[in-house]
């Protein structure tokens, strides 16, 4: 397959529904179907001896797996792990650290809520207290929340946990002033980057953290239950995976590798989500293009309905919240009613939510969404 052109041309190569306007490639990203057909090549080959498979094929396919997905985060393949998604990702970390009464875990106002929960969890078992930094939103700049996080980092921070990129608000985070001054405290950072790989270009160690989770199954293109768990050499001593297994003990790479019977299909397919984005040109000229429509729908739709995009472009990548026309403010319009009004009526995928009190629209830009999508949302807006 050679692509050379990006939009409705290209979405065949996703098993996409036809008459859907799919402007939510964010919540769980969608898999192009040569993916989906390595991805069963796979399943394929376990089931026609699993024993085989899992004993002599799985090692050495799992190392080559993730040898790929390594280089292109520019990380070392001992440092990775395969993990299902972000949250496990998070999980494994949180759980691992053994908080002590009185530490505590700085999360801000943008944190995924799942996250959010697991520190909740956590805390309430070790003593450690959740602090929460509020960040405004709309934002102007980098600014308020370095201030927000510099102002609720201390002596008694343990760890800081970051999103690359935020769910709710569509923000890439300063992540380097941002670590440079947990790391100034004392704490360790924990870096979300659900969204991150495939929209983002990656070089982990250079990020700095101490743990970085992303995903692979969202903007990478690779099967659900595809991500990774990326761990510093120094810490990865005490860090185990969710599901405690033979391997207890064995090394961060053994631990996580063999967590019991599963299906690996999704972690081995990520060599075909990569050499898809390489088909389609690679990860420049895809985030060119989806950077640059996701910047133009948003600017279009802003100026239609005479409201804002919650940042600045450079704080922005393949997604933007744009907030909803004045009257959308209404507390009886709940972001659920107009979600479902665009789906019932126009056959819209897009999430809407209300955060700082005000109703916002998150677009996504996929390499294969074009401008007249985001046309039918503002024809779909305007009528209600
Ligand atoms: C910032 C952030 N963290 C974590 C997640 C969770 O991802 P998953 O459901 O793949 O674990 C998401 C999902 O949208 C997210 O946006």
């Amino acid at each position: 397959m050679e692509t050379t052109s990006f939009g409705r041309a290209i979405r065949p190569l996703w098993p996409l529904d036809e008459d859907v306007v799919f402007l939510n490639h964010g919540s769980y990203g969608a898999a192009p179907r040569a993916v989906l057909v390595a991805q069963q090549h796979w399943r394929d080959r376990l089931e026609a001896n699993p024993v085989n498979f899992m004993k002599r094929v799985l090692p050495e396919a799992l190392e080559q797996a993730k040898a790929r997905l390594a280089a292109f985060l520019a990380a070392s393949p001992s440092d990775l792990a395969f993990v299902d998604n972000a949250t496990s990702g998070v999980n494994a970390v949180l759980r691992s650290l053994d908080f002590r009464p009185g530490d505590e875990i700085l999360i801000n106002s943008h944190t995924y809520n799942a996250v959010r929960q697991t520190v909740r969890h956590v805390a309430a078992r070790t003593g450690a207290v959740p602090v929460e930094a509020d960040i405004p939103f709309p934002l102007s700049g980098p600014q308020p929340i370095l201030e927000a996080i510099s102002a609720r980092l201390g002596a008694r921070t343990r760890l800081v946990i970051l999103d690359h990129i935020t769910s709710p608000t569509a923000t890439i985070m300063p992540l380097a002033p941002l670590i440079d001054a947990a790391k100034a405290a004392g704490a360790a950072v924990l870096v979300d980057g659900a969204h991150a790989p495939g929209m983002l270009p990656l070089d982990l160690p250079a990020i700095g953290a101490d743990y970085y989770t992303g995903n692979c199954h969202k903007w990478l293109c690779a099967p659900k239950g595809c991500a990774f768990l990326w761990v510093d050499p120094a810490r990865q001593a005490g860090i185990h995976s969710l599901t405690i297994s033979h391997y207890y003990e064995k090394g961060f790479g053994a631990e996580f590798a063999w967590t019991g019977t599963r299906d690996p299909s999704a972690w081995l397919a990520v060599t075909a989500a990569l050499d898809f984005l390489d088909e389609l040109g690679g990860l420049e000229a895809v985030t060119a293009y989806t950077h640059r429509l996701a910047h133009e729908a948003a600017a279009m739709l802003a100026a239609a309905w005479g409201t804002e995009v919650g940042g600045p472009p450079d704080m922005r990548g393949s997604m933007a919240s744009i907030r909803l026309p004045d009257r959308y403010a209404d507390p009886s319009l709940t972001a659920q009613m107009v979600m479902d009004r665009l789906w019932s009526e126009h056959r819209i995928e897009i999430p809407i939510l209300r955060f700082a009190g005000q109703p916002w629209a998150r677009i996504s830009a996929a390499p294969y969404s074009e401008m007249a999508e985001y046309a039918m949302l503002n024809q779909a807006i305007g009528e209600g």
